[in-house]
């Protein structure tokens, strides 16, 4: 399988390897730091019995799923995407469970949903694919109810960890990553967008996903190599990088951290 670039993997599901990227989403869902950071996010969204969630950009579904154990049958879980190729994943995944969960095709700024429909909208990963985020927060206004609860995850790719003995190399590696995504900052600009959006009650903590060198590769890997497709790194630069890398894993001492932001707020 070749090394997708998730940066227009992500932006472009159902042009892209879409087989890599639902099994990147599967292996990354495995991870501990990942499951640590839903299970943070559901402490916070304290879903109730009769509630209607929102989950925008939901993937392959199953952090949808799992909230819709949580609303009972009285409420409802709704997860949205823009690729029809996630959803029709997320449908083979969860059909037959018999728990209030529909998914459908929805681009974020546009939500088939009438105003006030939801008790929660939660969204992670998605925004950094994302150029139009102020239309997505007034999408996400529009939907909540008075009193609703907004619950974002998203990463700050200047500040992914890698430590590495090439510093120089590695800072113009990590630029060049952040500078890919459409809104490779996002998770340190979550925080202005709730407060420019009117939330109030914003809770934020950071939270890391810390991977193996397997999985960093499938996340960095194709961005890397689409820097030396345009002329930013030279092969040799880049393969001495990543042996590097190999043998502070061989050694026992490989460690990467995507750090990210969960942020809260509570609609007026
Ligand atoms: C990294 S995945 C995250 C999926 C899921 N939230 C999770 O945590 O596993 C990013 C998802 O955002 C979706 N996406 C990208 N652009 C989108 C947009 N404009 N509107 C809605 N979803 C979008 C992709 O199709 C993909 O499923």
């Amino acid at each position: 399988m070749q090394n997708q670039d998730i940066t227009e993997g992500f932006q472009h599901v159902d042009q892209s390897q879409t087989g890599f990227l639902i099994k990147f989403l599967e292996d990354v869902h495995r991870c501990e730091t990942v499951q640590e950071g839903f299970a943070k996010q559901l402490a916070w969204l304290n879903i109730q019995p009769g509630q209607h969630v929102l989950d925008v950009g939901c993937g392959i579904g199953d952090q949808a799923f799992a909230m819709a154990k949580l609303t009972g049958k009285t409420g409802s879980v709704t997860g949205t995407d823009i690729s029809t190729a996630m959803i029709t994943m997320a449908q083979h995944r969860h059909a037959m469970t018999h728990l209030p969960l529909q998914v459908l095709v929805a681009p974020a700024a546009r939500q088939p949903f009438a105003e006030d429909s939801f008790d929660i909208i939660r969204t992670e990963r998605v925004l950094m694919y994302l150029k139009n985020i102020e239309e997505v927060f007034v999408e996400y206004t529009r939907l909540l109810k008075p009193g609703g609860k907004l619950l974002i995850f998203d990463v700050d790719w200047d500040a992914l960890v890698l430590p590495h003995p090439d510093k120089e190399l590695t800072r113009s590696i990590v630029e060049f990553i952040s500078d890919s995504f459409p809104s490779g900052r996002i998770g340190a600009e979550l925080f202005c967008h709730f407060k420019d959006s009117g939330f109030k009650d914003i809770q934020i903590r950071p939270h890391g996903y810390m991977h193996n060198l397997e999985l960093t590769k499938r996340i960095i890997g194709g961005i890397i190599s689409t820097g030396v497709d345009h002329n930013v790194f030279t092969n040799d630069e880049v393969n001495g990088w990543w042996a590097e890398l190999e043998r502070a894993d061989a050694a026992g001492q490989f460690f990467s951290c995507f750090q990210g932001f969960i942020v809260m707020g509570t609609r007026n």
